[in-house]
């Protein structure tokens, strides 16, 4: 999803972590120790090195030392076309969109909202993360390729659900509206028809893939054995450490099962991770917007409160006019049976004497990374607790050592959030590989959480995540009751701790060739990015000069660190900034990054190694340099963490000035970051994986025409995007006129590897 600028929701935040003054402070009493490691500076000459001398290298940035390997196409031009753009000699086609069926239990997709299922069989919406998994002659996940596949996708938001109905969506009796979980309007009285398509247009689509002899995708099989959908109306299981498992199904009592061992579904997947072991994992990312307590009803009590304030769920009983109602109404059907609280459970207000009797708990249900196997379409889908419960963008293993723990880091992505790493109490053994959800058992309920603390001077710590902290025991703000509650309420403790507020951490990703991990930090705004809030970390507060002319850090960037001694239960590492992202034509210190033409981008959102040629696949999801083109992937072959320099950055913005000191990565140039392709209008671009050949890629295009606005604003609607039913050449697909968002599938006219 993109988020307006504007839109204060996804800030949560209010501890004090990272004041500009104490970073100042540190930095003026602490010189960079990145200069000794990379200068051979001794201590001494580094010490005496005064602050403002650091300034004199002001955006002085090698270029990357490793010029040897570039990459094998023309950039694509910045692109508003209503098309998929990708360089000469490369194929679009899509997979599967949004309503396609899996099964012949339903029709083909009209396209024209005339759908009367309850789409629990069809391709969901606005796809997301993805992966392929190949299935060995036993049934299991294989690491290489064998002639079955599943592609597995995750399915983000409902925020373009008006195009599932012929005049749009209907609340009070009145048609032709537009709700989504951001916008301003009164719930009322929503049709359980309606509401059924979106919920269960959420959570994952898993389909075989149709392969030829070569191993290429011909297309997706109806009906296949593997087929399923898991939606927010599937059973999930509550799995958690032994010691603590008691008290993290107290969190999940509900009314659907007081016992807390099982809860219901999954929703707003956004990326994903897969395991070494072959599972899926997808990660409830903003789930918070889809719950209400309406006004009429109670307030849950305090220290509930307190919770569902650090996450944004409501805290007391919201006006039905209030200008920001809460979630999609779905709570407020009354025309169809409601099954086992199928509808109640998105009104989190405390109805009966107890938290067994009603869904006051809903909330903490969602937020977590869900595992589910898609070679067994038995497999019932596991909240993997002891990862923490946040806005979870992503999950990403580290490179498995035989005989080592794994890491796990994750991204929690709303303004001024964390970046986390899960480490397995369990050393990685690969004999597990293919053993589904009981691997899954063995790595992902055990283990310790950390957040991460980003030092000015290049350094990083990971802070633990514990109740024996007494930062965290006896944290006033929220009073933890034991380690489940931390677990649960994942961002206070690392609130507690004192872990580095970011600009929105999106998706993770492992370099495959040194381990090191990279976050795209996708953007903030001027409330919280000023030049006396930067810290090193994010460094950035400016405005665009053009446009859209968004300010703070409307652009983002790309983080990146390596683990000391490059083990995942390393406590510490050293970071850089790969990449700034900025508009070309912006001065050199927003443009830090020396972007051109052929590759400037905005808001870094998805980002993928391929484990075939290495290279670093860069997504977008933006709104800030949309005046100039749509949104994007691009190819990155990236160095190492330390192979830039340490610069000092001037913020300008309005009366205010700064110098924020930081590290960044060397200028890879137009040989080594190149615009790939360019999405339609409206859409973002994301999700990304391929086939084990490296010869086809698969990206996912989600909410083309975004902006479209209601049906009730006009007589007809006035698409921003028609993709794919109106695109030109291989690309078209499908009936009617309404936007979907699909998954592309990439492939070279030569047949050779993609980027190369
Ligand atoms: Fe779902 Fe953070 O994008
Ligand atoms: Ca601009
Ligand atoms: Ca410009
Ligand atoms: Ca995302």
């Amino acid at each position: 999803m993109t988020f307006p600028y504007d839109d204060d929701y996804y800030e949560g935040n209010e501890s004090n972590n990272e004041h500009f003054e104490i970073v100042l402070a540190r930095a003026l009493a602490n010189p960079s120790r990145r200069g000794l490691l990379k200068g051979g500076l001794g201590l001494a000459s580094l010490m005496a090195m005064p602050l403002s001398s650091w300034a004199s290298d002001s955006i002085s940035i090698p270029n990357a030392g490793v010029a040897s390997q570039t990459l094998g196409f023309n950039a694509t031009a910045k692109s508003l076309a209503d098309q998929v753009m990708v360089p000469e000699g490369y194929v679009v086609k899509v997979l599967h969109a949004t309503g396609d069926p899996i099964d012949q239990t339903v029709p083909a997709y009209s396209n024209a909202g005339t759908e009367t299922d309850d789409w629990s069989h069809r391709i969901g919406d606005h796809h997301d993360g993805m992966q392929i998994f190949y299935i060995d002659a036993n049934g299991k996940y294989s690491p290489t390729a064998t002639n079955r596949a599943v592609l597995v996708v995750n399915h983000e938001s409902s925020a373009d659900a008006h195009f599932f109905n012929l005049n749009g969506q209907t609340s009070n009796g009145v048609s032709g509206q537009k709700f989504t979980q951001f916008g301003n309007w009164n719930v009322g009285q929503r049709p359980g028809q309606e509401v059924m398509k979106e919920i269960n247009q959420h959570g994952f689509s898993i389909v075989e893939l149709d392969l030829d002899n070569n191993g290429s995708i011909k297309g997706y099989k109806i009906g296949a054995p593997l087929n399923r959908r898991v939606t927010p109306m599937t059973v999930a299981q509550v799995q958690g450490p032994a010691a603590h498992l008691a008290d993290i199904q107290t969190f999940m009592q509900t009314q659907y099962d007081p016992s807390g061992q099982t809860v219901r579904g999954t929703l707003n997947n956004c990326a994903n991770g897969l395991t070494p072991w072959g599972t899926y994992l997808g990660c409830e990312e903003n789930w918070a917007t889809y719950f209400n307590i309406p006004t009429n009803d109670s307030a849950p009590e305090s220290k509930l409160a307190a919770s569902n304030k650090r996450y944004g769920l409501p805290t007391s009983p919201i006006a039905a006019d209030a200008k920001k109602a809460r979630g999609q109404g779905w709570f407020t059907v009354t025309d169809m049976p409601d099954e086992a609280g199928r509808f109640a459970r998105w009104n989190l207000s405390p109805k009966a004497a107890s938290a067994t009797q009603d869904y006051r708990n809903e909330g903490n249900t969602f937020g977590y990374v869900v595992e589910v196997d898609p070679a067994n379409s038995q497999s019932v889908p596991a909240k993997r607790v002891a990862l923490g419960r946040m806005a979870h963008e992503g999950a990403v293993c580290s490179n498995p050592v035989a005989g080592q723990p794994l890491a796990f880091y994750m991204g929690c992505d709303s303004r001024n959030e964390y970046i986390y790493k899960f480490v397995s109490a369990q050393n990685w053994n690969p004999a597990d590989v293919g053993g589904g959800m009981a691997a899954g058992n063995k790595y992902l309920n055990e283990g310790k959480l950390y957040a991460a603390k980003f030092n000015d001077d290049g350094q990083g710590e990971w802070l633990e995540l514990s109740i024996e902290d007494p930062r965290i025991k006896n944290y006033a703000p929220y009073a933890f009751a034991n380690q489940a509650d931390v677990f649960i309420n994942a961002r206070s403790a690392a609130d507690a701790v004192g872990a580095t507020k970011m600009d929105r951490p999106e998706w993770g990703a492992i370099n495959p060739k040194n381990g090191e991990v990279y976050f795209t930090l996708t953007n903030n705004n001027s409330k919280n990015r000023q030049p006396g809030t930067v810290n090193a970390a994010n460094p950035r507060a400016y405005a665009d000069a053009d446009g859209k002319k968004s300010s703070g850090n409307p652009n983002g960037h790309i983080i990146r660190f390596k683990e000391v001694n490059n083990v995942a239960t390393a406590k510490g590492f050293n970071w850089d900034i790969f990449l700034f992202g900025a508009e070309e034509d912006m001065p050199k210190d927003v443009n830090i990054s020396g972007l051109t033409a052929s590759n400037s981008f905005s808001s870094p959102d998805g980002v993928r190694f391929s484990p075939t040629t290495g290279i670093m696949w860069i997504e977008t999801d933006d709104g800030a340099a949309t005046d100039e083109t749509n949104c994007m992937l691009l190819a990155a072959l990236p160095g190492n963490v330390g192979d830039g320099a340490k610069v000092s950055v001037q913020n300008n913005l309005g009366d205010k000035q700064g110098n924020q000191q930081t590290f960044v990565g060397a200028i890879l140039g137009d040989a080594r970051l190149k615009r790939f392709l360019v999405a339609p209008k409206g859409a973002e671009v994301t999700g990304l994986t391929e086939t084990a050949d490296g010869k086809t890629l698969l990206v996912n295009i989600q909410h083309p025409g975004e902006n479209t606005k209601a049906l009730e604003q006009g007589p007809e609607y006035k698409f921003e995007s028609q993709w794919p039913a109106t695109a030109q050449g291989s690309q078209q697909y499908g009936p009617g006129q309404r936007p979907r968002s699909a998954t592309l599938i990439i492939t070279k006219l030569d047949g050779g590897l993609i980027g190369m």
